[in-house]
């Protein structure tokens, strides 16, 4: 019987438009979109947490919706625009997300933020939340282990009143 360990690994080539820009890359056909921005692209800002989809660290935007994105296939993305924290400023601006967490003080050891903040810019761009317990609803899939909710809650109100 053929040794399995001697089979090439199967990769499948794929193209993300990641912040703006073509990335083309070959995958395994089990790489998550998460591990492909992480490891294969290099953009660390997507932070990986419980790699189950608990705790909302690896939201990124996939053609403007926010998605976890440990518990999607790169392959099931061929063609996507994804953006992750890294694409969310312009031209050495802040996101207006980005500076009400830091006017705000919203975060503590910051590993939650990247995915607090895409899972917020997806929320904005959902139109759904109106007040400070809608955005606690809607923002229930991201955990913060250091509890800085009310902080993280505030500057989303102060991004939405400037929306
Ligand atoms: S790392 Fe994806 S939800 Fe926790
Ligand atoms: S700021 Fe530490 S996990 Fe949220």
């Amino acid at each position: 019987m053929a040794d399995m360990t001697d089979q090439p690994l199967e990769r499948i080539p794929i193209s993300l438009l990641v912040n703006g820009t073509k990335r083309t890359l070959e995958v395994a056909p089990w790489t998550t979109l998460l591990d492909a921005l992480r490891d294969r692209l290099a953009l660390t800002g997507t932070k990986k947490g419980c790699d189950h989809g608990q705790c909302g660290a690896c939201t990124v935007l996939v053609d403007g919706r926010r998605v976890n994105s440990c518990l999607t296939l790169a392959v099931m993305k061929d063609g996507a625009e994804i953006t992750t924290i890294e694409g969310l400023g312009k031209d050495g601006t802040l996101h207006p997300l980005q500076q009400a967490f830091i006017d705000h003080d919203a975060f503590q050891c910051g590993y939650c933020t990247p995915g607090q903040i895409c899972s917020a810019a997806g929320l904005l761009a959902e139109g759904r939340a109106r007040d400070a317990d809608e955005i606690r609803e809607l923002m229930s899939g991201n955990l913060c282990r250091c509890g800085a909710y009310p902080n993280i809650v505030a500057a989303i109100e102060q991004a939405m009143s400037r929306s």
